[in-house]
């Protein structure tokens, strides 16, 4: 190679690499609008959850409902105390189940969306892996006569739109 070809070469590095962050910046653009315009998209959408939530965890919520509602429907965070969605999160034993650990950074993200949406359980409390010795399940259906014991599948019963994360809508027979 002649000295002026390397001399060339080297001058042209800079640009390389402003071209690389260029396309990266570009990437990165994308990829936050496209996941800004899904949430967006649906502006109209019933709100079918206990709390509405909030932009910043919006995503947080999606990556739960992906990891969490493939056995079974996804609970409301707001069913079980904060400390119990800590524990399902750090174990891979799960009720007989196998769970494949979900990484950073989608496990920060489902933590803060879990955390938010919960609250601390009582100190004299034992912390609950069934919503069936759930008080905060059981704050959330005063005067409701429940199935004993209550399980994950009978949700839909009173719930018809519970594998759709709408809390909100009831059967007939309870709507008031
Ligand atoms: C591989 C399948 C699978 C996946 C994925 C899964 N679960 Fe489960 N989950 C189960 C099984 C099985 C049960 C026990 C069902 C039963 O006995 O009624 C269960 C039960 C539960 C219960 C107890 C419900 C109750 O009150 O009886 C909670 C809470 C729960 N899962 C949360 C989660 C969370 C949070 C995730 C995501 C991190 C998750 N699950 C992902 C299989 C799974
Ligand atoms: C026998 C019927 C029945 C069953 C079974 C049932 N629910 Fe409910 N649920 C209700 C009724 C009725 C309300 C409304 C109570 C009120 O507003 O006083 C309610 C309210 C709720 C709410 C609060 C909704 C809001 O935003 O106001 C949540 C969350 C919820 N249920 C979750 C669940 C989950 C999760 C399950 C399954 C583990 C379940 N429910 C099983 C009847 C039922």
């Amino acid at each position: 190679m002649s000295k002026a070809s390397v001399e060339h070469r080297l001058k042209r590095r800079p640009l390389g690499l402003i071209l690389v962050i260029l396309a990266w910046s570009l990437a990165m653009g994308w990829l936050l609008a496209s996941v800004t315009s899904a949430h967006s998209a649906t502006p109209t959408a019933e709100i079918g959850t206990v709390d509405v939530v909030p932009a910043q965890y919006q995503l947080g919520q999606e990556l739960y409902l992906e990891n969490c509602s493939t056995c079974h429907i996804a609970l409301p965070p707001a069913v079980l105390p904060t400390q119990t969605w800590k524990n399902l999160l750090e174990d891979s034993q799960h009720y007989g189940a196998q769970l494949k650990p979900l990484v950073d950074p989608p496990r920060i993200l489902v933590w803060r969306y879990l955390s938010t949406f919960s609250r601390t359980q009582l100190s004299d409390e034992a912390t609950p892996y069934r919503v069936n010795n759930s008080r905060y399940f059981k704050a959330l259906h005063p005067k409701v006569e429940l199935p004993r014991p209550v399980q994950i599948g009978s949700c839909v019963s009173c719930h018809p739109n519970a594998s759709e994360y709408n809390f909100r809508r009831l059967s007939p027979e309870w709507e008031k």
